[in-house]
């Protein structure tokens, strides 16, 4: 059996009972967890890629902390734009801490050493790490053993991926990112990040990446940087399942509400192939 995880990003939870885009981002969290409880228990952990809180109230993150304290596995907690950095490490212990009081850690598996990174900058939606992140993050990799791989996780995507309004607010120290994991890049198996709300999969340089829709509200598919304007949407929430082996790393996204109609591919015994008409109830 593979070794598995689970991917959550972009929670965005308000305070208890407040809506947010006119949806109830507890209930959704909610609705992940129930089904990550009942269909991915054997997953090792979770990692939720930050924006856990939309406003980063201490109120918020205990309605965070009380909704994941219903799933089944450990999980780990990172920063966004969207939260605060005390309030997060002060109500949640789930989340890392390095030793300059960053939310940065490390979490060794049989599949490498897993990396997650603080992009926070509280002034600012776009991503930050400054030299002191940065230092981190080439020692935490200089410290490793020389075979070992490494899986990277962090908010802000350190590149552009096409969507303008997204790109304006990614990771300003890209560059300075990119020199300190120069060294490493053949050893990093995948980079997981949330922040831009959408599925989108690739690689950066030859580094495979992945990024998912959030659980509350999405952004819309737009890359015309001249017409558009930035606008948020309503498309189906979802949350990653990884396997990992040593081989290979699959990611699922999978769409924990779709409510729609599901169906064996081969027509119950005794009715022709070619009359086989699904009997879909009226909505
Ligand atoms: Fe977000
Ligand atoms: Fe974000």
């Amino acid at each position: 059996m593979p070794f598995k995880f689970i991917h959550i990003t972009d929670t965005h939870l308000a305070n208890p009972g407040l809506k947010l885009y006119g949806l109830d981002p507890r209930a959704r969290l909610d609705a992940a967890i129930a089904d990550i409880n009942k269909h991915q228990s054997d997953a090792a952990f979770a990692v939720v890629t930050g924006d856990l809180t939309h406003w980063g109230e201490p109120e918020s993150y205990a309605n965070f902390a009380d909704a994941m304290a219903a799933l089944k596995i450990p999980y780990i907690a990172m920063v966004g734009n969207h939260d605060k950095r005390v309030a997060c490490l002060d109500g949640l212990k789930a989340a890392p801490r390095d030793s300059n009081g960053f939310v940065q850690g490390t979490r060794i598996t049989e599949h490498g050493l897993f990396v997650f990174l603080d992009t926070l900058d509280e002034t600012s939606h776009a991503g930050e790490m400054c030299a002191k992140r940065l230092g981190w993050l080439a020692s935490t990799l200089a410290a490793a053993p020389a075979d070992m791989p490494f899986v990277v996780f962090m908010h802000h995507p350190p590149f552009p991926v096409g969507v303008h309004a997204m790109d304006e607010i990614s990771l300003k120290q890209s560059p300075e990112f990119a020199e300190v994991i120069a060294p490493y890049r053949s050893r990093i198996r995948h980079l997981f990040f949330g922040h831009v709300h959408r599925p989108i999969f690739g690689s950066y340089g030859k580094i495979p990446f992945s990024t998912l829709r959030g659980t509350n509200h999405q952004v819309w598919f737009e890359l015309d940087a001249a017409a558009a304007e930035h606008l948020a949407s309503h498309e189906p929430p979802a949350y990653g399942v990884v396997l990992i082996d040593g081989e290979n790393l699959v990611v699922h996204s999978h769409d924990f509400l779709d409510e729609s109609l599901r169906f064996p591919f081969e027509p119950p015994a005794g009715v022709d192939g070619r009359g086989y008409a699904l009997n879909i109830p009226a909505r």
